[in-house]
């Protein structure tokens, strides 16, 4: 790359100019300017800043996952991008802490301007859920609170590939669940059998449980019995599925579960990485959630919000309901210990890597 002649400097590189001159409190324009005003839209601000790198960093993710097949190098640039969403998220969880200094009366200096602005209308964290695969009705992006540009391009996105139905589509594709004289689901549902029983007999020959300890044991032991049901019961599967109750495919959920249960295996790393990845993107995005609502509550009470929701209330509500990849972190109901685990075919762990050339 050619230096160009011109040398830099600092404060054009950055557009300071242009950056450090957009912070215009609004209270100024009513009479006395509130002194927290400033910090209020320098954190947003720096909010809109980190959404920017996540949805860069998204971009590209999802560029690589449309690529079919997919190959090991572009797992690891997944996985490595994946992370720095994660590192981003872990500090701007963080900057609540900083914006909690206002207290709830500095904050009535200049709340009642801000109507009907709010959070509500960030079109970038709107778009992040949607490429992470938040449906569109949850997202909230129909509710009429952007303006029609903003409105119109989320409704697009909407209708674009998301991360997770490209996670899904790439987990269907796994391949090794089923080669030659082997069935990842047979010997595992087996596994599964075995253990179940040998729990079931520890529980009925335990001498030092009463017989009505049993019976409660033997029913806590049965529940566990159908939520395995519902794995190796495709059509009870699909009938979850269909009530919302799980949104990943019966067979992603089992490649993910391969991919889990084997993942010491060398070729099945970067696939556990990038699935836990997943996991920390949701639970950072639902630790914001919680402080985000505790903030408010801390703020406003039981107020409604600038944006017209019923504020606490409501943003309590999307901490269960606008989870993404919740069946990833419910995979561990399925997990049963290494020392029950089928021994994989010889021929597969070669294809896994186990035995690779050392030299
Ligand atoms: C004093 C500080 C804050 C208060 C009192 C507050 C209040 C609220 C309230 C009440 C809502 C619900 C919608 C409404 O009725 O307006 C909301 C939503 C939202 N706020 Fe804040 N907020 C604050 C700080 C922030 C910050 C720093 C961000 C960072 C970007 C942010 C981002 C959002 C987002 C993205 C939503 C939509 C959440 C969803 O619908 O799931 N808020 N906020």
């Amino acid at each position: 790359m050619n230096k160009l002649t011109k040398p830099l400097y600092y404060a054009d590189y950055l557009n300071l100019d242009l950056l450090l001159n957009a912070q215009m409190p609004e209270s100024g324009k009513y009479g006395q300017e509130a002194h927290d005003e400033m910090l209020f839209i320098v954190t947003h601000q720096t909010y809109e800043l980190w959404f920017k790198q996540i949805l860069h960093e998204l971009m590209s993710v999802l560029e690589l996952f449309s690529a079919t097949p997919l190959d090991e190098r572009r797992l690891h640039i997944i996985a490595v991008r994946l992370d720095r969403i994660v590192r981003i998220q872990l500090v701007i969880n963080q900057q609540i802490g900083i914006l909690e200094t206002m207290t709830p009366l500095d904050f009535l200096d200049f709340r009642n301007v801000l109507i009907p602005a709010s959070g509500f209308q960030s079109r970038q964290f709107r778009e992040i859920e949607l490429r992470l695969g938040l449906s569109h009705h949850l997202s909230n992006v129909s509710f009429g609170r952007f303006n029609p540009e903003d409105a119109a391009y989320l409704e697009r996105i909407a209708e674009e590939p998301s991360l997770f139905e490209q996670v899904e589509a790439w987990l269907s594709r796994t391949p090794f669940l089923e080669s030659e004289g082997y069935s990842f689901w047979n010997s595992y549902r087996r596994a599964v059998d075995r253990m179940l029983d040998s729990d079931a007999e520890i529980i009925r020959t335990n001498p030092l449980l009463s017989e009505k300890e049993k019976q409660q044991q033997i029913a806590e032991h049965e529940s566990t019995r159908q939520s395995f049901a519902s794995l190796f019961d495709h059509q009870l599967y699909e009938q979850y599925r269909q009530q919302g109750r799980v949104q990943l495919s019966h067979k992603a959920t089992l490649a993910a579960l391969f991919i889990q249960l084997y993942r010491d295996a060398p070729l099945l790393q970067l696939p556990f990485r990038v699935l836990t990845r997943l996991m920390d993107i949701d639970e950072q995005l639902t630790h914001w959630r919680s402080s985000h609502a505790l903030m408010v509550q801390r703020m406003l009470g039981t107020k409604i919000g600038t944006g017209g929701s019923s504020g606490h209330d409501y943003l309590k509500a999307t901490i269960s309901a606008k989870r993404i990849f919740n069946d990833l972190f419910n995979l561990s109901t399925y997990l049963i210990p290494r020392s029950l685990l089928p021994d994989l075919p010889e021929s597969l762990l070669r294809d896994l890597g186990f035995y690779r050339d050392r030299h």
